[in-house]
């Protein structure tokens, strides 16, 4: 008999060029292209992960940045548990649109879900134009964790992951035995529904990863 794995769909959204796919490939292979090469209407990758020592595949939703594919995308964003919202540091005009994407999220009723925000490029830190006090103010005040990373140097993205996206899964998904997880740093207040998490809620509130300035 074979074991039913858990999966978990994680939606990457964003303007085109701020650098969705090649977080994704340094996440998923460890890998980075500077050739630009836009998606084309939405790319799908699995990677297999381990929780709190249950088996979990990840589903993963690679939007294309392109105007002409937007209207794609909220079918994907329906059913998604993790949102993840990428702008490019360097492009102050990324980080204004991610706004598009928030709303959309709103109109959907999404509340249920995981959501980050993520500022991309931080080794193009000479040509910053948010900075991450910016960016870490706008996300907490959505109760986004917002975590700053660099796709092309690896920089902070297994972090991001590690020690905030799945010990929050856990926490907001029940995975796993939830009596061992004191070290978890993320909060999250769109748990109401679930009693498990509202004993939890007690420990102290903070959404903002510290990513590197
Ligand atoms: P669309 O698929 O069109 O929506 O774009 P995308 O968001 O997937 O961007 P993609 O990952 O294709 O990256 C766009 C360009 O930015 C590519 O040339 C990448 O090499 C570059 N890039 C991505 N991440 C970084 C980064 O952290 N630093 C630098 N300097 N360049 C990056
Ligand atoms: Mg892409």
């Amino acid at each position: 008999m074979t074991e039913e794995i858990e999966k978990y769909k994680i939606i990457f959204l964003g303007d085109q060029g701020v650098g969705k796919s090649s977080i994704l490939n340094r996440f998923s292979e460890d890998k980075f292209e500077q050739e630009y090469q836009a998606t084309i209407g939405l790319d799908f990758h699995s990677k297999n992960i381990t929780i709190k020592g249950v088996n979990i595949r990840l589903l993963l939703y690679d939007t294309a940045g392109q105007e002409k594919f937007k209207s794609l995308i909220p079918m994907y964003i329906r059913d998604a548990n993790i949102i993840i919202i990428v702008y490019d540091i360097a492009n102050k005009d990324s980080f204004i649109n991610t706004n598009h994407w928030i709303k959309e999220t709103k109109d959907l009723k999404r509340d249920d879900a995981i959501f980050v925000l993520i500022g991309n490029k931080i080794d193009l830190n000479d040509n910053r134009e948010i900075s991450f006090e910016e960016g870490e103010k706008f996300a907490k005040d959505k109760n986004f964790i917002f975590y700053e990373v660099s796709a092309r140097s690896g920089e902070g993205i297994q972090n991001l992951f590690n020690n905030y996206i799945f010990p929050l899964m856990a926490k907001k998904f029940s995975i796993g035995n939830d009596d061992d997880d004191k070290n978890y740093h993320a909060d999250d207040e769109r748990n109401e529904g679930n009693v498990k998490l509202k004993k939890q809620q007690k420990k102290k509130k903070s959404c903002c990863g510290k990513g590197k300035k």
